[in-house]
């Protein structure tokens, strides 16, 4: 089997143009706590992309130039020093957000191959927690992911040590293995880090083209995508740019305002319906 990695960001679409009629898709950022779900009458969702909170605390910027001004120790430390990233990074209920993930998956069907699961982005610390916490949810299965850069955030220690260049993810299903649109290639867990070069509207913001992989390979065009800790609203643009449909919930008024402005920018107003074709053309 060929080995992948350079997976496409539209999964099996080509397939799905000359089979099926093309489905509407819509893309919502609610500024709300995605406990608050039931408000909303969001439809089940085929694959849920979080990246919770790390509760990493005040040290958030360690090793990173941004705690000094202009990046150098001379100047002395900027705001950012013993800062959290953000001030909603403390008391996330990972109970709360697992609840919430089983309730809004879709059901396993009886076919095998269109499974549904969520992928949860997570500090390296977090994962056999999380692990543990999930199969109480009934996630009964996972797989770990890696994602390696080709730069570290942590260059003030790297004349001391080994610097960390890798984000971490957890694959979580049920039952059944997810969907899985590999196109006949071997797909590793270890993947790389795509670099993009947009204005971050958030500390941890996650490229928009890794996130357009993951949603190709777990999903089809026309499914519905759900991010309950939207930041930036990358997932819901990576649905978007991949003719799926996006839902996102962001508690902080300024991270919201500003992902609903890009999503305006991606030619969306709102809850604006807009069609596959013309989506992934
Ligand atoms: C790690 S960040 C997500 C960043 C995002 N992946 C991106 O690419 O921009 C987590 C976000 O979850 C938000 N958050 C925390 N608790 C939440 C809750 N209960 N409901 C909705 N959002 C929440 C935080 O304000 C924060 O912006």
């Amino acid at each position: 089997m060929e080995n992948a990695n350079n997976i496409s960001l539209v999964g099996s679409d080509a397939t799905e143009r000359k089979t099926k009629k093309p489905r509407r898709c819509k893309h919502e950022i609610y500024n709300d706590h995605f406990q608050n779900f039931k408000r909303y009458a969001l439809p089940k969702a085929q694959l849920v992309i979080a990246d919770i909170p790390y509760n990493i605390g005040k040290n958030a910027y360690g090793s990173n130039p941004s705690w000094y001004v202009g990046g150098d120790n001379k100047n002395g430390q900027s705001e950012l020093a013993g800062k959290n990233f953000f001030d909603t990074d403390v008391n996330f209920n990972i109970n709360e957000f697992m609840h919430f993930c089983s309730n809004l998956l879709v059901k396993e069907p009886k076919e095998t191959g269109k499974a549904p699961c969520m992928i949860v982005f997570c500090s390296h610390m977090q994962q056999f927690g999380l692990i543990d916490l999930a199969k109480k949810h009934g996630f009964k299965g996972s797989i770990p992911l890696v994602f390696y850069k080709n730069f570290s955030p942590q260059v003030l220690k790297a004349n001391m040590r080994i610097v960390g260049n890798c984000e971490y993810a957890v694959l979580f299903y049920r039952d059944k293995l997810p969907k899985f649109n590999n196109n006949g290639k071997m797909v590793f867990n270890a993947m790389p880090w795509p670099r993009e070069q947009v204005s971050k509207i958030h500390p941890t913001q996650k490229p928009v083209m890794l996130l357009q992989q993951l949603i190709a390979l777990f999903t089809d065009p026309g499914e519905v995508v759900v991010d309950p800790c939207c930041g930036s609203g990358s997932t819901i643009i990576a649905a978007k740019r991949s003719g799926r449909s996006g839902y996102g919930f962001e508690i902080k008024k300024s991270f919201h305002r500003d992902a609903i402005k890009w999503l305006h920018q991606e030619g969306l107003q709102g809850s604006f319906l807009d069609v596959l074709d013309s989506a992934i053309a």
